[in-house]
């Protein structure tokens, strides 16, 4: 069982297609056809930590599930601010912090609380489509600016180049879905000044965080107080611990004024919206019981990570970046006429490989010409795809 990658956790053997193929849904094993191997959304194949099992086991044993605090589950923020604290260097109150249904909800909540109609937000792309669809929504309008794909690095001259009164917000992805890159502490400065500069909002979605492969994640929020102070941290248990159908996530904001805003915003006080309190202690294991678990899992990860990039390597299909965070590849097409999208339907039609194309409706603009592959399965999984895509590209 072990063999893989010494943890049976992450062992072939853990995860049942049987199940996924009922419950793993957004372009996943439930909506697929038999046969096909989705390497698609962001969402891992593994069951999730013991430790959050036998939390939610324990909560309900007494069968009361009423209402919770609109403001969220004391103890869920303080597990955030602790996790915060100590994982990334910055310190956040717990009533600065907001429990929310999900990264996704945040980004939204994030656009209708600093944007209106006529408002501009910067976008750093390629990035994932829920960043563009939250802007629109509070009906402002995207700036986007392209990151340097192999390595990740922002355009600090396009982006001051296209700054005017209108602009009011830059929203970030740190790191960067689907790069799987960190913003660097030179590019996170630049960012931080021309905030101050022009008096932007920070929105900086830190979702990856946990799964970073060389230490290299910074918060912005962890650059100085005056930073700190117009981010929103936005983040969420559904990449790190797998919590994705469980719906929650969290805003860490720098001062009680935006918290505030956001509060009235979300309407959580009406009891029409809100996370549910089983989420919430969920996620509370998860960062104050999960860390092992966790550990285990990125060194898994890591170790698929040198694989596929070794399989694709060998493919001479694909041009390569060198990822260092997430568990997403965004490779170049090479030597193919195809674009992203006919490349991925010839891939499913023939190899029964399902990725995600780049383009304008995922990843913004720039992104087309490449795709994106989820490796936050097994060994085993990734060898039969990868042996699939081999064979039917040396096809071509
Ligand atoms: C950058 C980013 N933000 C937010 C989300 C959505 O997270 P959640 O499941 O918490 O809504 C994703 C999921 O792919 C993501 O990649």
């Amino acid at each position: 069982v072990a063999k893989e990658n010494g943890n049976a956790l992450f062992s072939h053997e853990a995860l049942s297609i049987t199940v996924l193929r009922e419950r793993a849904y957004n372009y996943r094993w439930a909506t697929v056809d038999k046969g096909v191997i989705p390497l698609t959304a962001a969402d891992p194949d593994f069951p999730v930590a013991e430790e959050i099992l036998n939390a939610m086991r324990e909560y309900l044993q007494p069968g009361v599930l009423s209402y919770g605090p609109p403001s969220g589950l004391p103890e869920f923020k303080e597990a955030i601010a602790h996790w915060y604290f100590t994982t990334k260097n910055v310190e956040y109150k717990t009533q600065h912090i907001l429990p929310v249904d999900s990264a996704a909800f945040a980004l939204f909540l994030a656009a209708k609380t600093f944007l209106k109609k006529g408002d501009k937000a910067i976008v750093l792309e390629p990035v994932d489509f829920l960043f563009r669809r939250a802007i629109e929504y509070a009906g402002a309008t995207v700036i986007t600016s392209s990151l340097n794909k192999k390595t990740g690095e922002i355009n600090i001259l396009d982006i001051e180049a296209q700054m005017d009164q209108k602009v009011k917000a830059i929203f970030i992805c740190n790191p960067n879905n689907p790069l799987g890159k960190t913003l660097s502490l030179k590019d996170l400065k630049s960012i931080g000044a021309l905030a101050i500069k022009h008096n932007l909002h920070i929105i900086s979605d830190e979702i990856w965080a946990d799964i970073c492969y060389d230490n290299s994640f910074i918060s912005i929020a962890s650059l100085n107080e005056e930073i700190k102070n117009r981010t929103i941290v936005i983040s969420g248990l559904s990449k790190n611990f797998a919590l994705a159908g469980l719906r929650v996530g969290y805003i860490c904001t720098g001062n009680q004024r935006v918290y505030d805003k956001l509060f009235e915003t979300s309407h959580f006080a009406s009891t029409a919206f809100g996370v549910s309190t089983l989420s919430q202690i969920a996620a509370t294991a998860a960062l104050t019981k999960g860390g092992l678990w966790l550990s285990a899992f990125l060194k898994h990860l890591e170790s698929m990570r040198d694989y596929s990039l070794l399989r694709l390597n060998a493919m001479k299909d694909f041009e390569m970046n060198a990822p260092n965070s997430t568990y997403l590849l965004f490779p170049k097409l090479k030597n193919t006429k195809r674009n992203s999208e006919e490349f991925c339907d010839y891939l499913l039609k023939e190899a029964g490989v399902a990725l995600i194309p780049g383009g304008e409706k995922w990843f913004e603009k720039s992104s087309e010409g490449h795709i994106r592959i989820c490796y936050s399965t097994s060994h085993t999984i990734l060898k039969e795809a990868f042996d699939r895509m081999e064979h039917t590209l040396g096809r071509l």
